[in-house]
């Protein structure tokens, strides 16, 4: 196989040049992802519907891949604040329940995607109340424009997350769910802080990202953490495998410990793998008990175990936080296999194929 004069240099090397860096990522998700604290604060700004249901029965958000993820983390960040349970509908169907009392937000960074028109047409024959969040797409033609919230164009949906999440709680706020306006302008600078330490320029032996990459190289990643961080987990598991171009899984404590914990203690296949945890602060003591005991009983058998832990006190900068650390690794491992970040070929070839 012809040399491309990257995939020959050692990880760290690769990742401390920032010539062999672009040429990896020549559309430059790096950049995109450094844009993080940016997208927060304007996506706080960005106009959004006033919705008047003092507490409305459920939250629905309708998506698929990078553009439901935001509704996963939008249900972390309600979970602490004592709001409505969110129910992330990733599906055709919208469940039996969802009625003129729910508040629903179809969400599809293109507005094309089918399991969520299918959805929002249904939500609409139900008389429920739909906020539509697209950057153009059939979504923005058949949504009340009033309703709908339009996103800047041309960005991978899963490089457009905080678009996506952030208006979700600005118009639960508005409607008197939950503040949110202090914990967004904290996630905002935890990032910018996030940025300076992950980004290219500083070098593999400094860098979090850059060394969680080299150590998941190789490797079956598993992500595993309790459950108000299952959304972060999800997430690094989907940057490793649309970024990084890898099989990942990821998994939640307790629920793993009364299965998957048996395998770890007797599969050889567990060598082959490396395991971040994702800890909180405010995960139940047992729960951080049982990270420890989980992996003297069987993490420990996998060639790695690192923990990488959320930083800042509300639950958004928490989550995006740990999310950023996932996000940067996922870049540095596409560039440490030598594959290109940003295209998702075959699933655009999927959605052709569906499409006839
Ligand atoms: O990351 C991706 O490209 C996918 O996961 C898409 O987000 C998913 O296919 C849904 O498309 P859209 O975000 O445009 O609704």
């Amino acid at each position: 196989m012809a040399s491309d004069g990257v995939t020959d240099l050692a990880g760290g090397d690769i990742l401390d040049v920032a010539e062999k860096i672009r040429k990896v990522d020549p559309s430059d998700m790096l950049g995109v992802l450094s844009s993080m604290p940016g997208q927060v604060r304007d996506a706080y700004s960005l106009p959004r519907p006033k919705l008047r249901i003092p507490r409305p029965a459920s939250i629905v958000v309708l998506g698929m891949g990078g553009s439901a993820i935001g509704g996963d983390l939008l249900g972390a960040c309600l979970l602490e604040k004592g709001g409505p349970q969110v129910i992330v509908n990733r599906d055709y169907d919208i469940p039996a329940f969802v009625d003129k009392n729910s508040v629903v937000f179809a969400v599809s960074y293109s507005g094309n995607t089918e399991e969520t028109l299918s959805g929002f047409a249904q939500a609409k024959k139900r008389g429920c109340r739909i906020v539509t969040i697209s950057s153009g797409g059939k979504l923005n033609e058949l949504g009340e424009a009033a309703m709908h919230i339009a996103l800047p164009k041309g960005l991978q949906p899963r490089a457009a997350v905080a678009w996506m999440l952030v208006p979700m709680l600005g118009v639960l706020e508005d409607m008197g769910v939950a503040d949110v306006r202090t914990d967004v302008e904290e996630a905002a600078g935890m990032l910018e802080g996030m940025m300076k330490e992950l980004a290219p320029s500083v070098p593999a032996s400094k860098n979090l990202s850059k060394e969680v990459a080299a150590e998941l190289h190789g490797t079956f990643p598993m992500i595993f953490s309790g459950p108000l961080m299952a959304p972060v987990a999800k997430r690094w598991r989907t940057q490793l495998n649309e970024n990084s171009k890898m099989l990942a899984r990821e998994d939640i404590l307790p629920e793993m410990d009364h299965n998957d914990l048996v395998a770890w203690s007797e599969d050889p296949m567990a060598a082959h793998c490396a395991v971040i945890l994702l800890r909180d602060d405010a995960e139940h003591p047992r729960v951080a008990m049982r990270m420890e005991l989980t992996r003297k009983l069987g993490l420990d058998r996998a060639r790695s175990v690192r923990e990488v832990r959320s930083r800042g006190k509300g639950t958004l900068a928490r989550l995006l936080s740990t999310m950023a650390v996932g996000d940067f690794s996922s870049v540095y491992l596409a560039v440490l296999r030598g594959v290109d970040p940003t295209p998702v070929r075959v699933i655009e070839k999927l959605k052709k194929q569906l499409a006839g």
